[in-house]
């Protein structure tokens, strides 16, 4: 299968400040990119140079095969992006501003309409006019918006800005649903990691400009898995903690009235057999997950390179 985008050592260069630096990544049909990092990581920018919205200094983007710089007009037929706020006139009604902009596109793109007000779930407010919108309204009519020219990779730069817990929920419903059966490619940037790994395929971390990871949202969580660890909750949490360190060399942590190591699942029977024939009383039994949220910062915080945190 031919990724719908490849970005090839992307490079952006302002003031003698490289902000994106030698990024590479592809993305297929039907998965949702997740592109995450602190304020002024290079998001934004990398997105930018995707969308033909600037110039790369060093690098290329590829949309289903058309380089966005010598084959401009083949490889934007491909792209619907909405960057930040969605551009809509607010004293026309929804539907007026998708036909509107249908109109730029020509009929194919009006006899999709009504279709499309379906996938982002606006048909009772279609006919209303923006200006009565909440702000999770205006993303999804921009969302529909950029899915008029019936794009193979969907761009959404801060989808989620502003929006309640309810309205991001809906956005990603709606993402998840146009990879699914769309079979659409869709790069969401945000800060938010907790957010986007409910929706994402593959998740990117950018730092300083540098893609310092890129991994798939299954492999995420294998790791996550395999960074757990045990609570026992004990009448001699001391001596638990020395047993376990003589008898299994596990590094144990002693929390009041309990004990924390790294256990993985497998050998959880074992150490409970043992810890009970040596008279200890296990009280409850914790299973503690570091949240992606905290490999991030770890990630972020470490000052090497290419860490393994993640
Ligand atoms: N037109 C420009 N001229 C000079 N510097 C710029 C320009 N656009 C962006 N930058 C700088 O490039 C860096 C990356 O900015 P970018 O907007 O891509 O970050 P971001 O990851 O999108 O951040 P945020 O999360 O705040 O949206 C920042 O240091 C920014 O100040
Ligand atoms: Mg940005």
């Amino acid at each position: 299968m031919k990724p719908v985008l490849e970005v090839k050592n992307l490079t952006k260069i302002y003031s003698n400040r490289k902000v994106v630096d030698n990024v590479s990544f592809s993305l297929f049909a039907g998965q949702i990119f997740g592109f995450v990092g602190p304020n002024g990581a290079g998001k934004s920018t990398t997105i930018r140079m995707i969308t033909g919205l600037t110039t790369a200094s060093e690098g290329a983007v590829r949309i289903c095969g058309y380089n966005i710089n010598y084959n401009f007009k083949k490889a934007i037929e491909n792209i619907g992006a909405v960057v930040e706020m969605p551009q809509l006139y607010p004293y026309l009604s929804g539907l007026n501003n998708l036909k509107l902009y249908a109109s730029f596109y020509g009929n194919k793109a009006k006899s999709r309409i009504n279709q499309i007000v379906k996938l982002v779930g606006m048909e009772n407010r279609i006919k209303d006019k923006v200006s009565t919108y909440s702000l999770g309204m205006k993303q999804r009519l921009g969302i529909a918006q950029a899915l008029l020219n019936k794009p193979s990779l969907l761009i959404l730069d801060e989808p989620t800005n502003g929006l309640d817990p309810n309205g991001i929920v809906e956005i990603r419903n709606i993402l998840r649903a146009l990879a699914d059966k769309e079979h659409i490619a869709i790069i969401i940037s945000s800060h938010n990691l907790a957010e986007l790994e409910l929706v994402c395929d593959v998740i990117a971390l950018i730092n300083n400009g540098k893609l310092i990871e890129y991994r798939t949202m299954a492999d995420i969580n294998k790791l996550v898995e395999s960074k757990q660890r045990v609570q026992f909750i004990c009448n001699y949490p001391n001596y638990a903690a020395m047993l376990l360190k003589q008898k299994f060399k596990l590094p144990s942590k002693v929390v009041g009235n309990s004990v924390i190591c790294p256990l993985k699942e497998e050998h959880l029977a074992t150490v409970i057999s043992f810890l009970t024939y040596k008279k200890i009383k296990i009280y409850g039994i914790k299973k503690i997950h570091k949240t992606l949220e905290e490999l991030y910062f770890e990630l972020l915080n470490s000052s090497r390179p290419s860490s393994s945190i993640l």
